[in-house]
């Protein structure tokens, strides 16, 4: 049966991603950042499961005002890089696992969560830039992915509590698939950071080290913390936490803390990381 082995958390900053890209990652405004995912992509090379599912949210690149499904699961084997405006990122096309993916979808919509299945999508920065600062530059990615795109952008975003027990439904249908493989989950996004109004660059360095307290010691009441909670403490675009609620849920009841970076700024955003296991 597939186990769920690890799980991680990132920011996906889209100016990550163009600094590597385009070679930035030694100078001073961004060395500092990168050297918080040292660790992380020596651990990676190491550890490299099957399949990530990657929880993220599209920023108006796939999915525009028109159509906003809440939770949506890619079930294609492969996933372009979107075009965002300025081009598409020149990282390596995402390879899918549509068995899998369609085991998961079958299994999470017996279980009552109403996904929206995806056969076609071309994933952006959210998706992207979290792969390039675990696995750098490679040719070809490591690893298969199954998308899992969350409304994050439209309000009424989902709860942090529904986000959670999506999580532990993940768990649950990815103990049932009949081959063996080897599952991480990443939960993307964040952390606190407002792009626009009157409060643009905001950031909280008190609030997101206890959101990731919390998420590894006590995900169950953090889970019922308010969307305006995040909005006020966290900046408008800091609900982008509610996804990390997503793979705390699908790591089980506790976690062992393997690695956790913090830092301030990557371009508006608070820069946050940490790299999780389930713990017996
Ligand atoms: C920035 C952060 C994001 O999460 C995003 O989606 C776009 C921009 C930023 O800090 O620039
Ligand atoms: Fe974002």
């Amino acid at each position: 049966m597939a186990r769920i082995t690890a799980g991680l958390t990132t920011s996906h900053i889209p100016a990550i991603g163009a600094a590597i890209d385009l070679g930035k990652t030694e100078e001073p405004y961004w060395k500092p950042l990168f050297a918080g995912y040292e660790w992380t992509k020596a651990w990676a090379a190491e550890e490299v499961p099957d399949v990530v599912i990657l929880v993220y949210n599209d920023h108006a690149s796939a999915f525009t005002p028109d159509v906003v499904p809440t939770f949506a699961l890619g079930c294609a084997d492969e996933f372009r890089p979107a075009d965002e405006g300025y081009g598409a990122r020149p990282v390596p096309v995402v390879r899918g696992h549509s068995d899998f993916a369609a085991h998961l979808a079958e299994s999470l919509i017996l279980d009552e969560f109403d996904l929206t299945l995806m056969y076609k999508l071309d994933v952006d920065h959210g998706l992207t830039v979290p792969l390039s600062l675990v696995y750098g530059q490679p040719d070809a990615w490591p690893v298969r992915v199954v998308p899992l795109a969350v409304n994050v952008v439209q309000y009424p975003p989902p709860t942090g509590h529904r986000c959670y027990v999506l999580g532990q439904a993940l768990r649950r249908a990815t103990a049932s698939y009949g081959e063996d493989l080897a599952v991480q989950v990443w939960g993307t996004g964040g952390m606190s950071h407002q792009l626009q109004g009157p409060r643009a660059g905001f950031i909280n360095s008190e609030f997101d080290n206890a959101f990731f307290d919390r998420l590894i010691g006590d995900p169950d009441n953090l889970a019922l913390m308010p969307h305006i909670e995040y909005v006020r403490e966290a900046g408008s675009e800091g609900i982008e936490l509610v996804m990390q609620l997503i793979m705390r849920g699908a790591m089980g009841p506790k976690v062992e803390e393997l690695h956790r970076f913090y830092h301030v700024p990557g371009s508006n955003t608070a820069v946050g990381h940490l790299v999780v296991r389930p713990a017996e």
